[in-house]
């Protein structure tokens, strides 16, 4: 068996870690070697300890080695409004988002966006994504083929959505159900591809299609579920018009059965004391998109509280209407957010939500999001002298959680050295890619 043996600072987190001494959370070795055969990591060890072989070794010292970066919510439909100008969401929504989705009824340019949109995460480090696609078919077979062709491990679906939107952006309660369906049995389990049921937002779901979401949900507990939340002071208003008999806007997705453990959703800021009871009850995930937040002028997500009432967390882009592929600048806005909100956001606690955090958001630890034997060889190297100002201000670092945030506050995609996907490069600046 054909073994890769890659070189260099090698950093993993084990689990969430408590403050910036939780040494126990991590694993870190300054001269580390990850083993790789057959697309999986089957050690991680000293150099000095490693057996090589005939391995090939590829020698990334002195950069950092890391997990590839997991991304829980995004659209790559809205690839091309990212950075469109206006006020709030449903604005947005309407004036930019609802217009550009149309354009993949057709094949070709869902195709040609899904491949710009695949170069774009692997350029950022991003391995893994929850994706959106839009409520045309073609542009889930779009999505899943491309990843498939890059052996991606991609989470996506076609959103649901049959009012408040025009006519040729809506499907029906009906047929809703039924591509959804058909898309599952095409694409869940396929390569690396899992499918993610959904229903957009309850704004652009009638009842029957909530209660169709509710069945598919139920028929498919092997899928993934995603949908929006409380993002929105006029969203949330408009909601509770459309479901007045709902309890808050969390109880319309509670009514319709579709929380749960698999259940991504995006938002979650303006949430009341219930909601987030019900969201920890039902192991419901809220995931933090900070670029998002801020661009739209959405609010500022109380990840302190959240995680005090026991609700699991992610954090994601949200493209379009987040300003940035990087992982890296996603967490220097939460970073910021969570300042403005008075709550410390350690280094190691940033880069823990990137790699094993959003995989336990997916229920996806000991697959990828570690660099452990059995996981995905999906990695990333760091390079945290990318830039000049970077470089002038690494020769000043002295410690391991500066130069993660460093490489947070200053990095973006140039510090991303390489990627691998399943043990293949993916990205280099080494040559040859
Ligand atoms: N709510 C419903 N759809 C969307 C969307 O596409 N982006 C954001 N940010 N919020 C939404
Ligand atoms: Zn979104």
């Amino acid at each position: 068996m054909m073994r890769t043996i890659l070189r260099g600072r090698v950093l993993t987190f084990v689990s969430e870690p408590q403050g910036l001494d939780d040494a126990a959370s991590y694993r870190y070795l300054e001269d580390g070697a990850v083993v790789i055969a057959d697309g999986k990591i089957v050690a991680l060890e000293d150099f000095s300890a490693i057996d090589i072989g005939d391995a090939q070794v590829i020698d990334h010292r002195p950069h950092l080695i890391l997990p590839g970066f997991i991304d829980t919510h995004l659209h790559y439909v809205q690839s091309q409004m990212i950075a469109s100008y206006a006020g709030s969401l449903l604005e947005w929504l309407n004036s930019y988002t609802f217009v550009e989705e149309q354009k993949f009824s057709q094949q070709g340019h869902a195709g040609s966006v899904a491949s710009a949109f695949y170069d774009e995460l692997i350029r950022n480090g991003t391995t893994t994504a929850v994706a959106y696609c839009s409520s045309h078919p073609r542009s889930v077979d779009a999505y899943f083929a491309e990843a498939e062709k890059r052996n991606m491990l991609m989470v996506g679906g076609k959103v649901m959505m049959d009012r408040n939107a025009p006519e040729a952006l809506c499907d029906t309660a009906q047929s809703s159900y039924d591509d959804t369906k058909m898309l599952i049995a095409r694409w869940h389990g396929r390569a690396r591809g899992l499918y993610a049921i959904s229903p957009r937002f309850a704004i652009t779901s009638t009842p029957e299609q909530m209660a169709m979401a509710r069945a598919l949900v139920a028929e498919h507990p092997e899928c993934y579920v995603q949908t929006h939340l409380s993002e929105n002071d006029a969203e949330i208003k408009f909601s509770m018009e459309l479901y007045p008999d709902a309890a808050d806007y969390t109880g319309i997705y509670e009514d319709f059965g579709i929380l749960g453990p698999k259940t991504l959703i995006g938002h979650c800021i303006h949430l009341n004391h219930r909601e987030t009871r019900v969201l920890a009850e039902t192991r419901s995930v809220a995931v933090f998109c900070p670029t998002s937040n801020l661009f739209l002028g959405s609010g500022l997500f109380d990840r302190e509280r959240l995680m005090m009432a026991g609700v699991r967390i992610g954090i994601a882009t949200d493209i379009g209407g987040g300003t940035s592929y990087s992982m890296l600048r996603t967490l220097d806005e939460g970073y910021k957010i969570s300042q403005l909100r008075g709550q410390r956001l350690t280094p190691f606690n940033s880069f823990y939500m990137m790699t094993l955090g959003n995989a336990r958001a997916l229920s996806l630890e000991g697959s990828i999001g570690t660099i452990a034997p059995g996981c995905a060889a999906d990695l990333v190297v760091l390079n945290a002298n990318a830039t000049p100002a970077m470089a002038l201000r690494m020769a000043t670092v002295t410690a391991l959680y500066e130069e993660l945030f460093l490489l947070q506050t200053l990095g973006d995609d140039r510090s991303i050295a390489e990627v691998y996907v399943a043990g293949a490069r993916a990205k280099s600046t080494l040559g040859g890619l």
